[in-house]
């Protein structure tokens, strides 16, 4: 039985292993076209879909990976819980018109023996994410290195939602000489602001009318800061708002936009405003910029 599936019908190409993604790929190089790559973890939401229209105003192909690594999942984390909806994903992905997706298996990924993890410094040891999830960026930079290796793509596609990791795939690329170009997309949410996430999926009703606190404290956050209140004491007054809408905050920071070095004024140049907070076991994440 052939791995490749080509779901006539839909017109997606789905690639399951190496040589199938290459096949695929060469075909587009030799028609002269350029490719964009959007790594997803699959569960898309409108958030994916935003990047996928961005990649296809980029170039003339648009690759999706969706691969859910286990590499940057701790073994408490939700690896095994981490949602699943490969019907609805390739569903929505044909809608799009995406051209290829790669969707290796973690054989594939990470056959026996595997023995090579990218270990990124900078941006990745900021004390934000990584002081929360150690282990998440070296998974992270190891599965992008090696999904820009497998479909080398001219430009990759990631979510400013994510601040921080693309931070450390910006670096990554820079340090390393990849030959791609990263291109940041904007945050999509909810009406109420609450970012999308696959993670909301884990959300009660109630604990999905508090989540939109997160943004609201930010905005007004970044807003006291554009109008010269001092950074401490204005994060102090977020921290407080939040731990009162129920949530137990991991950090609630302000960063340089490039470095993600902690600022304290304005003048330190460009400041992102960087949280995260649990609200029962679900983690959620969200950044503005001031
Ligand atoms: P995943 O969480 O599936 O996210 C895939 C991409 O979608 C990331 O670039 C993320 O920043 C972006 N994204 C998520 N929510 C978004 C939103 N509300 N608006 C805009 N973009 C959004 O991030 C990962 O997967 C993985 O770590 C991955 C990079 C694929 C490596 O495994």
């Amino acid at each position: 039985m052939t791995t490749d599936l080509k779901i006539m019908a839909q017109r997606v190409f789905v690639a399951r292993n190496l040589a199938a993604l290459r096949r695929r790929l060469a075909a587009f190089r030799a028609a002269g076209e350029t490719v964009a790559l959007v790594p997803t973890m699959g569960a898309l939401h409108e958030g994916h879909l935003s990047l996928v229209r961005l990649a296809q105003r980029k170039a003339d192909r648009v690759t999706v990976s969706v691969f859910v690594n286990p590499s940057q999942f701790a073994p408490h984390e939700d690896l095994a819980a981490y949602p699943r909806t490969w019907t609805s994903d390739l569903a929505a992905l044909s809608h799009l018109k995406v051209d290829l997706i790669w969707a290796p298996t973690v054989g594939v990924m990470y056959p026996p023996g595997f023995a090579t993890r990218v270990a990124p410094e900078g941006p990745a040891r900021a004390g934000l994410e990584d002081k929360f999830r150690p282990h998440f960026f070296g998974g992270v930079a190891t599965v992008v290195a090696k999904l820009f290796l497998q479909c080398a793509p001219d430009f990759a596609v990631f979510g400013e939602k994510d601040f921080q990791q693309l931070k450390v795939v910006t670096q990554m690329v820079q340090d390393l000489a990849m030959p791609v170009r990263i291109v940041p997309g904007r945050t999509m949410r909810d009406r109420d602001g609450l970012a999308l996430s696959s993670r909301n999926a884990y959300l009660t009703p109630e604990q999905r009318r508090v989540a939109p606190t997160l943004y609201r404290v930010l905005r007004e956050s970044a807003a006291d800061i554009r109008h010269r209140r001092p950074i401490a004491t204005v994060l102090g007054r977020g921290r407080k708002a939040i731990a009162r809408a129920g949530f137990s905050l991991d950090y609630l920071e302000a960063r340089h936009a490039d470095t993600l070095q902690p600022v304290r004024s304005l003048k330190d140049g460009s400041v992102r405003l960087l949280v995260a907070a649990r609200l029962g076991t679900t983690r959620l994440i969200d950044n503005v910029g001031v």
